[in-house]
């Protein structure tokens, strides 16, 4: 079973794409409003069975009703409002994830755990340290939603199909992410030698600014995290073994440990089966270096 805490706009999100895609029989979605999973879930069986798909989702505000889950999405907490940064929200998330991976402890204690909730790293370090799991099954999404955009860029800039670009964005999902743009490729030629100098400076930039820009349109961002989080618990569900960026604890590699940030990890029925380090210039390594200081400074003020 497939659990999302957090039956908000992002996680009905998450469960329609994963209900679409079949990743499982039962969805769990799990809130602390009364009535909001039950009629997201209503809705959602409703969609489902004009479509024939035999998925069921269920509603609940009791925690217990995650027993047997294999898979356990935190969503839950404050979004950003219009002007906030993701760190903005890091006093009143953190709390609320700590309650909510406590809870997952309890009734889901053999669950893979992705968590969502902003400031992503910092919320994905808490989850791993208060559940205590290993930390292969604690991996959060945050460097996906990123490179959905980054793709999207490099879609615009190129005018090749979405189908042709290969790229990743690590580091911290928040002002210092790191979109690789001299990784990238499409159609299998390296980024840099089809667009300019400037042009790739302004997908980077792009990339990072862009969900500001879309929660100042609409008021927050819905359909790129829904699928993104549906994209990663395929590669579980499936052990498809493709390498994505997902926040989880280092133990040395880029030459950190005890921190939680976005690298590129080969995700599989296991949860992070391996962490790939790439080689990264001087200026990748000040953006993964801002972005890894940025994450323990906030932890720093959670637990002072
Ligand atoms: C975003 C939020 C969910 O990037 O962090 O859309």
């Amino acid at each position: 079973m497939i659990t999302i805490i957090g039956a908000g706009k992002v996680g009905g999100d998450a469960a329609l794409f994963s209900a679409l895609k079949r990743l499982d029989d039962q969805i769990l979605l799990l809130d602390i409003a009364e009535g909001l999973p039950q009629g997201e879930a209503m809705d959602l069986n409703h969609m489902l069975s004009e479509q024939g798909i035999d998925v069921e989702v269920k509603g609940s505000n009791n925690y217990e009703d995650m027993k047997g889950s294999d898979i356990v999405v935190v969503v839950a907490g404050s979004g950003r409002k219009p002007g906030m940064t993701r760190m903005d929200l890091l006093k009143i998330n953190a709390s609320v994830v700590t309650k909510v991976v406590d809870n997952i402890k309890k009734y889901a204690d053999n669950a893979l755990l992705i968590p969502v909730t902003n400031p992503l790293d910092p919320m994905a370090q808490i989850a791993f340290k208060t559940s205590g799991f290993e930390r292969n099954r604690v991996f959060g999404m945050g460097g996906m939603l990123d490179l959905s955009r980054f793709k999207q860029f490099i879609h615009e800039a190129t005018g090749k199909s979405r189908k042709e670009i290969d790229a990743i964005v690590i580091g911290e999902h928040g002002e210092n992410m790191l979109p690789l743009t001299r990784f990238a490729t499409v159609s299998g030629n390296p980024l840099p030698s089809i667009v300019s100098k400037e042009k790739l400076d302004e997908i980077f930039q792009d990339t990072k600014s862009v969900a500001a820009e879309v929660i100042k349109l609409k008021g927050a961002t819905v359909h790129a995290p829904g699928n993104a989080i549906s994209s990663i618990i395929e590669n579980v569900v499936k052990d498809k073994k493709q390498v994505m960026p997902v926040s989880t604890n280092l133990a040395g590699e880029y030459g950190y440990s005890d921190v939680s940030i976005g690298v590129p990890a080969v995700i599989g029925k296991n949860g992070v089966e391996k962490i790939n380090e790439l080689e990264l210039n001087d200026e990748e390594k000040e953006w993964f270096d801002k972005g890894v200081t940025s994450v323990k400074n906030a932890l720093g003020e959670i637990s002072s």
